[in-house]
């Protein structure tokens, strides 16, 4: 029984895709389904956490007990981390950001022009919501939890990014081959800023979920 072992914790879990509008009826999106995160948000309710789910275009019913908000795009989501993170001790960015957003939304929606071709699109950088929240912490004993898709080189990338983004945890998923993206169950290693690198085999994205907040309830304890 892993009881309420994150009774009295507030936590901030944000799940799904980023969509970036190009104009009113096209975005650029990713493929996320949103299952991992809500996987993540409906353990930590069932182990007493006080949760925050931030969905980002997320086709699931809500999970029970959570406090759901809903944006679209990554700047939104950056808004939306910012307004809840202070006040969280651990927060978990299972959310797929998209690292760059169209440079201008189309007012009207673009239309094919005969004898001339497509105008490109010029896309410029979002901002990196998870490397911000490290540099700013709401206080020192805050965990703040990344989530990574490689492809190849998994642990060599993943130390790299640990350091990038300046999380205390990196969820490492391999990605490619059918894996991951909107299935049901998922495989990860899980890097620690302490150096420690937890394997977590193939299964459901719950299971999943649990050994992720088994290691932040640790570094919670550990304050
Ligand atoms: O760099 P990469 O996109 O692989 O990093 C993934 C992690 O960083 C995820 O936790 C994601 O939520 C977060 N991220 C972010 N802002 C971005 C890009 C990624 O917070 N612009």
């Amino acid at each position: 029984d892993l009881g309420a072992d994150l009774a009295g914790r507030r936590v901030l879990v944000t799940a799904g895709g980023t969509r970036e509008e190009i104009d009113p009826v096209r975005f650029l999106g990713n493929r996320s389904s949103g299952r991992q995160g809500y996987a993540l948000a409906a353990t930590a309710v069932a182990r007493g956490a006080e949760v925050t789910l931030i969905s980002v275009n997320v086709a699931l019913p809500d999970p029970a007990g959570a406090d759901v908000r809903r944006v679209g795009s990554a700047v939104e989501l950056e808004e939306a981390v910012r307004a809840e993170y202070g006040k969280a001790d651990a927060v978990v960015m299972a959310a797929a950001v998209a690292d760059f957003r169209p440079a201008r939304r189309a007012s009207g929606k673009i239309k094919k022009r005969a004898g001339v071709g497509p105008d490109p699109i010029e896309l410029v950088e979002n901002p990196d919501i998870l490397a911000g929240l490290t540099r700013d912490r709401a206080h020192p004993q805050q965990v703040i939890v990344g989530f990574a898709a490689e492809t190849d080189h998994v642990l060599e990338h993943g130390r790299a990014k640990l350091a990038r983004k300046g999380c205390d945890l990196l969820v490492v998923n391999q990605v490619g081959g059918g894996r991951a993206f909107g299935t049901e169950d998922n495989q990860a290693v899980v890097l620690g800023a302490d150096g420690s690198a937890t394997d977590i085999p193939y299964g459901p994205k719950d299971d999943l979920a649990d050994r992720v907040w088994d290691l932040v309830a640790d570094r919670l304890a550990a304050g």
